[in-house]
């Protein structure tokens, strides 16, 4: 088992080079792409990005060259095999690759974008014996290195890591759009005591960052979010406001207590008294589960300045003893 790891390692490390030979041909629409996104020559080596090219076998063909099994290259996802027609051909055509590593650097999987609007814009590499999807973070294996305050940050794609990482925010990580589970937020807790959540602004986003806090808070970590403003995902929040842009918004974040509370307070219209009654029960429901009281304390205070009514009977409600001194 552990040869067939090792074994199947060495394959995708090969097509990783494969990919990235393949952009240095002139005119390559794949390094045109990476430019048109402005990454620049040593961002993509760094990364080890890649293009894979417009045709059916050609990576097939030159791992087979090399030595290596055709079935091996099916069960690595790399190569498709169809039954009905006995038909084999590269899974990945014409789409700019992102080699997709584990925390010790070593390539298990493969994210590949296609070069216009076309679906699926990303294609990833299926489950196989060495890339389990749940276990992994895209970017760990660099961002180790760099972290800084004992925080991680988390974000959604592969682009919107490099891009943030070649304007020298290096301490991240992304999900690659699935949900976060539960072992990677312990992996990320073995490098990390803090994340700041930097999802898409977007409603998917929104729901993801709901569910990302849960899972960061029962691994044990501290949670902030970040907000993007007019930005739809930190890859353009990056290009329009720069380091100092983000750099800002990292100590802005919010604690996630008061995003969940901000988020909770656009349903309701705090000038209907009846909805305002439901706010103020659905929030401080939210404070009572917290078990520091200097947090329940200090978001009473913010329940009760966004709401006007009085901080005793907010604490009261959350079941913090109301001083009684008669
Ligand atoms: P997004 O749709 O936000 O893409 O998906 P993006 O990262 O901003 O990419 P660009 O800027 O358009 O190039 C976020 C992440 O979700 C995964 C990818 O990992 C992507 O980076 N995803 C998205 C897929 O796996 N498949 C898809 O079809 C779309
Ligand atoms: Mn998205
Ligand atoms: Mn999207
Ligand atoms: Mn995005
Ligand atoms: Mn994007």
């Amino acid at each position: 088992k552990i040869q067939e790891v090792n074994k199947f390692i060495e394959i995708h490390t090969e097509a990783a080079r494969f990919y990235f030979s393949n952009l240095l041909g002139t005119k390559n629409p794949g390094y045109e792409y990476l430019k048109k996104r402005g990454l620049s020559d040593k961002i993509i080596k760094k990364f080890g990005l890649g293009y894979s090219l417009n045709s059916w076998n050609s990576l097939m063909n030159y791992l087979i060259a090399k030595g290596y099994d055709k079935t091996d290259l099916v069960r690595c996802g790399l190569v498709t095999h169809k039954t009905e027609t006995n038909k084999y051909f590269d899974r990945f055509r014409n789409r700019v690759m992102f080699p997709i590593f584990n925390y010790n650097g070593k390539v298990i999987g493969f994210g590949g974008r296609v070069l216009d609007d076309s679906l699926p814009k990303y294609l990833n590499s299926p489950e196989t014996m060495v890339f389990n999807k749940r276990l992994n973070l895209y970017g760990l294996n660099i961002s180790k290195k760099s972290i800084k305050d004992d925080t991680l940050i988390l974000v959604e794609g592969y682009m919107d890591l490099i891009s943030l990482y070649q304007n020298n925010i290096e301490n991240v990580v992304a999900t690659l759009g699935t949900a976060l589970t539960i072992e990677q937020a312990r992996l990320i807790r073995r490098f990390a005591k803090n994340v700041i959540i930097s999802y898409d602004s977007d409603q998917a986003g929104q729901n993801a960052t709901l569910r990302a806090i849960d899972i960061l808070l029962q691994a044990d970590i501290k949670v902030k979010i970040l907000n993007l403003k007019d930005c739809k995902d930190p890859d353009d929040f990056i290009k329009k406001y720069g380091f100092e842009g983000y750099k800002k918004a990292i100590e802005q974040s919010d604690y996630y207590i008061k995003y969940k509370i901000d988020i909770l307070r656009k349903k309701y219209d705090l000038n209907n008294d009846s909805q305002k009654m439901s706010f103020i029960e659905e929030s401080t429901l939210m404070l009572k589960k917290l078990k520091s009281p200097i947090e329940k304390d200090l978001y009473a205070k913010y329940l009760s300045d966004l709401t006007n009514i009085s901080i005793e009977s907010i604490r009261a409600n959350i079941g913090i003893k109301v001083n009684s001194n008669y």
